[in-house]
Formats: C-alpha cells, structure tokens, sequence
C-alpha cells in the first residue's frame, strides 16, 4: 500500500509519529453495524478502545449508548456532554467509590459482576434512601463451543458471575431490596472475525437468557449481548460476514420476543467501529542492514502501539504496514523491489517490535514514513505512554479530505509537572 495521498500534507502540518482516523470510514462502520443488526438491537460503543473526546462525540450524534470500565471513563463521558441514561458501566473490582458514583450520576445500569457489589450498592442505596437498577453480568456455559478458539473465551475468569452460581445470586439479590436486576450482559468473546462461530456464541447466549428467565421468573428490560464483532487486524484476515451475521440477528430478535422479552437489546462494540478506521504513521529514523536481517527502527514503537508487540511474538501475526515517501518525486507507481524488515521502535527494550516480517521496498530510506493500519482500537491510551518520556502522539481526524487535530502531542515534563502541582493542592 502506499498511501501518499491521503496522509502526505497530514504528516507534513503536524509531523509524527501520530494517529489519523478516518471519519468516512467511522460513519461507514456504524451504518454497517447498525443495518447488520437491524432495528431490534441498539449500538454500545465500548470508550476503552478508543476514547478521544471529539470520535465519542461522532458516536453519540449517531445515536449510541456508551459503555464504561472505570469512574475516569464515566467522567470524561459527563464532561463531554453525554447523558447518564446513555451509559452502562461493566468491568470486574469496581470500587465502592465507583459504584457510589454510577448511583449519584443514575446511569442506565452497572453491570454488576459480583455479590460483594450487590452489597455495597445496597449499603450506598440505604444511605442515601433510593433504589438502583443493574444487570447481571454472567457467563455462561459454553463447553459445547469451547473448542473455537477465535471467541477467545476463558472458562474461569474475574469477570462476571458463572452461570452455576445464579441460584444463590438470584436469593443474594432478592435478599437485598434496594437493588433491582432489570436485564442480563454476557460478554465472553472478543474479536471473533468468522460469522459461524459468532453466530454459535450469539445463539448460545440467547437461549441461556430466555432459560434464566423462564427458570428465575425475571422481567428483563435489557438484555446486552456484549462484544464480540472482529475486525480484520492482521494479513489474511477477512472481514465478518455481515449478509449472514443479519440473518442471525433477526432470528435472535424473533427468538427473544417469541419468549416475551421485550426490553432493550444491545450489542457492544470497540474495535470493530474504530479499528480499521485508525491509523499510526511514524517517520523512519535508521535502517539497519545486517547479515541475515534488515532492521527499521522508527520515531514510535509499543509506548504506542503496545499491542503490536504481542501481535506477531505471541501468535505470529502481522499487520499491514504500507509507506509514503519522504521525496514527493517518488512516483507511487514506481515498482520497486521488495524486501523483509523487522520494525523497530526507539525504546530501550527488546519487547518494542511491531513486526518481523514486513514486506517492503528495498530503498526505503531514513525519513520516509510507515504508516500501521487498523490502529484505531486499543492503541495510544492502551500503551505505555511515558515509558521513555517520549512525547504522547498526537491524534488527527481525517474529515471532507483535511486533517483536524484532535489531540496535541504531550510532553513527560506536562504530565509530571501536572501530577506534582496536583499533589501539592
Ligand atoms: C464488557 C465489554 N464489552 C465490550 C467490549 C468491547 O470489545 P471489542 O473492542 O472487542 O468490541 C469489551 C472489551 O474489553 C468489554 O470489556
């Protein structure tokens, strides 16, 4: 790939190494995801994968609730103007802070994944004279599809409730009046990229739900299938198959309302709505050409894109990386022969390796650029960002074909000297 035109007059206004989103792309996965699963089901947008505060926005004027992992998350979505009733909060040791706060704030469930924070929601709710509305968050079992591998499933985990636990749940929580299950959220599988196996996970779900139901005689007004949707990361990876995945859906739909549950369905989301509309260009600082190898060592690496580092030395995979020349009179036509680079980044670690196996042209030259797709999830805010005191990158939203920063860089001296100031007030 070269992808000279679209990022060059990017790179040269805010210079990198920096993330590029496209907003087309963004637009184009929501429509997708929403004509997939049609008019049943409603979006969640899971901030973890990418919180930049203006691409929140663009989810929330497309009409998505949010879901939250932490009370920074949950804060910064306030900030940002999004209403509480748009938000759900899910994710294992949420402290009694925390939960005290989702009560203040009457966000529109947490999504509880254990007793201990049955108990302390009722201790905050008796304190302050009210009632909350959660869901259970549990997982159920899934022996029959545990030998798919791609769901990335884990039997016994910290999250959630299990399955074989409900019984005593259910008393736990009939015990505690202050506390008011209204729905269930499974979320057991990330990144699943084949729409059968999906299909599986989603069909397994369903059926557990509406036997919950029937066995604990719970109304449910929601019911949230978590995650779950791939995106094509890596080489040889295609796209899920969204003609099928629809049908699933209606059926899903059809099942559940035939089973008189007619809350609110919804289905989680991260890095299917923004990874492949991301990203990552650095400039190319040294090329090193040893005996048996040809080493690039880039102004980035895994204090930035730390997930790339276990990509290819945990399951031997790549990305695609494509280039932009420094010299502009590089024709992109110019058909230049190939070669095999492990990338590298400028941290002092042997672990800051984002591929090695990258095919590309053998005169790539100190200054040109390298530019990593599907880097709009789980990336600048899942990294080490200071590790080293480099600058955090900054961030540029491709929109109508010009470039709008979005972030600034952000220097180590900033942050130390914000967290300094913060500890003498
Ligand atoms: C509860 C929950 N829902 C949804 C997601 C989003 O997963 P993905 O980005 O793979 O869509 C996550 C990710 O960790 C999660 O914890």
């Amino acid at each position: 790939m070269d992808a000279t035109d679209k990022f060059r007059n990017i790179i040269e206004k805010y210079k990198t190494p920096l993330f590029v989103y496209d907003r087309d792309i963004i637009l184009s996965k929501i429509e997708d995801m929403k004509q997939t699963i049609g008019e049943n089901f409603e979006i969640v947008y899971s901030m973890k994968a990418n919180p930049n505060p203006v691409l929140l926005q663009l989810f929330h004027s497309s009409n998505l609730l949010f879901e939250v992992a932490s009370s920074g998350e949950l804060s910064l979505l306030l900030n940002c103007g999004i209403a509480p009733e748009k938000i759900l909060f899910a994710g294992p040791g949420k402290t009694a802070d925390e939960l005290k706060f989702c009560v203040d704030k009457k966000i529109l469930s947490i999504n509880v994944e254990s007793m201990r924070e049955i108990a302390t929601l009722e201790t905050i709710c008796s304190e302050q004279n009210t009632n909350v509305d959660i869901c259970l968050r549990i997982n159920i079992n899934l022996d029959s599809i545990a030998n798919r591998r791609e769901l990335n499933w884990f039997s016994t985990s910290k999250f959630g409730i299990d399955e074989h636990c409900l019984d005593e749940i259910v008393v736990f929580l009939r015990s505690h009046k202050r506390v008011r299950c209204i729905g269930l959220h499974v979320h057991m599988a990330s990144n699943v990229t084949n729409h059968e196996i999906l299909t599986e996970y989603l069909f397994a779900i369903c059926h557990q739900i509406i036997n919950i139901m029937d066995k604990f005689k719970i109304t449910l007004k929601i019911v949230n299938f978590g995650g779950g949707w791939g995106n094509p990361n890596y080489l040889g990876e295609r796209e899920l198959d969204s003609y099928n995945l629809r049908q699933t859906y209606k059926k899903i739909a059809y099942l559940l309302k035939n089973s008189k549950i007619n809350g609110r369905m919804l289905v989680e989301s991260g890095r299917y709505l923004i990874g492949s509309a991301g990203y990552y260009i650095a400039d190319i600082v040294d090329i090193k050409e040893r005996a048996n190898k040809n080493i690039i060592v880039i102004n980035g690496g895994i204090n930035h894109m730390l997930f790339l580092s276990s990509a290819f030395r945990i399951r031997g995979k790549q990305i695609p990386i494509g280039y932009i020349r420094k010299n502009k009179k590089c024709s992109k036509r110019e058909v230049s022969a190939k070669k095999i680079y492990e990338i590298g980044g400028s941290l002092c670690t042997p672990i800051d390796y984002m591929a090695n196996h990258a095919e590309l042209p053998s005169d790539l030259k100190p200054g040109d650029y390298l530019v990593f797709t599907n880097a709009g999830a789980y990336t600048k805010m899942a990294s080490p960002l200071n590790f080293l005191g480099h600058d955090w990158p900054s961030e540029v939203l491709l929109s109508h074909g010009e470039g709008h920063l979005i972030a600034s860089p952000i220097s180590l001296n900033d942050i130390i000297s914000l967290q300094n100031r913060l500890q003498q007030d």
